[in-house]
């Protein structure tokens, strides 16, 4: 990997990005270390975080409001897609890669910068998404990874960072590693690492324990206009909107949580934590107007596509064109896909208990099993015939020895 002489750093103000400044610039001869902090969400003041990698070095500190980008660009499709990494993962996590790097190579073009890098480690799948993005965006820009080749334990890193004058809060440390952005929040490593331990409270921060939500269920509806969510309550709201308040309407009655062993890209079955109130509750409600306003054959060959995108999406391949022929065809499906879902909410359950859309293709005369009845029950007899008559042919010629 040849020099680089400017370098933009994806950087979080955790010990991790905080050592990677100084040593960027000793063990990798970079002259010049620009930080870039993205807000996503995560609720943090990024003002100290800007000021503190002055501090450790960096020539200059870029701060970006990526909240918007987050939640139009990345999780709206998403949503659109029913994503569920393994079924049950929403990928709040995975949904953020790609954008870092956008802006990362954004960045890099507007400052002159040869190389771009991030604090990621060489076990876990954000390396991955990293890397494969950048070089999708950019193929030019050299991608450095000091974190993945350091060789250092947490404490060795501070100790590093404390040769170069870098002091690091005192608080007791973690024992836990937590992603948190507006989509949900995940929690690895610690006590976790041990699959049959339960997780503790105190892991959680966007869901209550159920012993401390409300005894009344709650009752919320959300309105899609073209498989988007638009409305919550009868009140039009932005997607940033939607999944703040869902997040803390959701949360308040102990919904979101997952606890599972996921398979990383790299080989890895890892423990997994996750809070994604919010964005699971989208996912269940597009998924349940879906089912409304799609015909069966699109329903079940889109099933099988999500299953496909939520893995791209995990294991990197934002920017790729596989996955943008999905988009292409998932958002030919949505353009239907307008109604309103409703909710119960209740320790921990979210029970979609009505839906209703101007598209829906459920009809109560055909449904019904009352006296408006419009369905023609002779014609079956004529259908099964044909549809059972390969069976029919087959058991009478080969029945006897299957
Ligand atoms: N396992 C999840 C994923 O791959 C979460 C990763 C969390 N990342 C982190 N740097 N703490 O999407």
């Amino acid at each position: 990997m040849g020099r680089a002489e400017r370098v933009v750093l994806a950087y979080s103000g955790g010990v991790d990005t905080t050592v990677c400044i100084p040593y960027l610039k000793n063990e990798f001869g970079v002259k010049e270390v620009i930080t870039l902090a993205a807000d996503l969400g995560q609720g943090e003041d990024l003002e100290p975080i800007r000021q503190k990698a002055l501090k450790a070095g960096a020539s200059e500190s870029l701060v970006v409001d990526a909240k918007k980008a987050l939640v139009e660009r990345y999780a709206v499709p998403a949503i659109k897609a029913n994503a569920l990494y393994e079924n049950r993962y929403p990928l709040s996590t995975a949904l953020a890669r790609p954008l870092i790097a956008k802006l990362l190579v954004e960045a890099a073009d507007q400052c002159s910068a040869d190389a771009v890098a991030h604090g990621c480690t060489g076990k876990g799948n954000d390396q991955v998404r990293f890397d494969v993005s950048i070089g999708a965006l950019n193929p030019n820009l050299k991608v450095l990874a000091p974190a993945r080749e350091w060789g250092m334990s947490r404490e060795e890193a501070i100790a590093y960072g404390e040769q170069f004058g870098l002091t690091f809060a005192v608080k007791k440390s973690s024992p836990y590693s937590i992603d948190y952005n507006l989509l949900g929040r995940s929690i690895e490593a610690g006590p976790l690492e041990n699959p049959w331990t339960e997780p503790l409270e105190e892991v959680f921060a966007m869901t209550k324990a159920i012993a401390d939500t409300p005894d009344e269920p709650e009752y919320v509806e959300v309105g899609f206009t073209a498989g988007e969510p638009t409305c919550l309550n009868g009140q039009e709201m932005s997607a940033i909107q939607m999944l703040t308040e869902l997040n803390a309407i959701a949360g308040n009655h102990g919904v979101g949580r997952i606890d599972m062993i996921e398979n990383r890209l790299v080989g890895i079955k890892s423990r997994e934590i996750y809070e994604a109130p919010a964005l699971l509750l989208l996912i269940a409600a597009h998924r349940d107007l879906e089912s409304l306003t799609l015909t069966a054959d699109v329903t079940q060959y889109k099933r099988s596509i999500e299953e496909t995108y939520s893995r791209l999406v995990y294991n990197g391949l934002w920017y790729s064109p596989l996955k943008s022929s999905l988009d292409a065809f998932i958002e030919h499906t949505q353009m239907f896909v307008s109604g309103t879902i409703r909710i119960k909410l209740h320790k921990g359950n979210a029970q979609i208990v009505g839906r209703q859309s101007e598209n829906a293709l459920y009809s109560e005369e055909l449904a019904t099993y009352g006296a408006d009845d419009q369905f023609d029950h002779r014609a079956a007899e004529g259908f099964i015939y044909v549809w059972g008559l390969p069976t029919r042919v087959w058991s009478e010629r080969l029945g006897d020895e299957a």
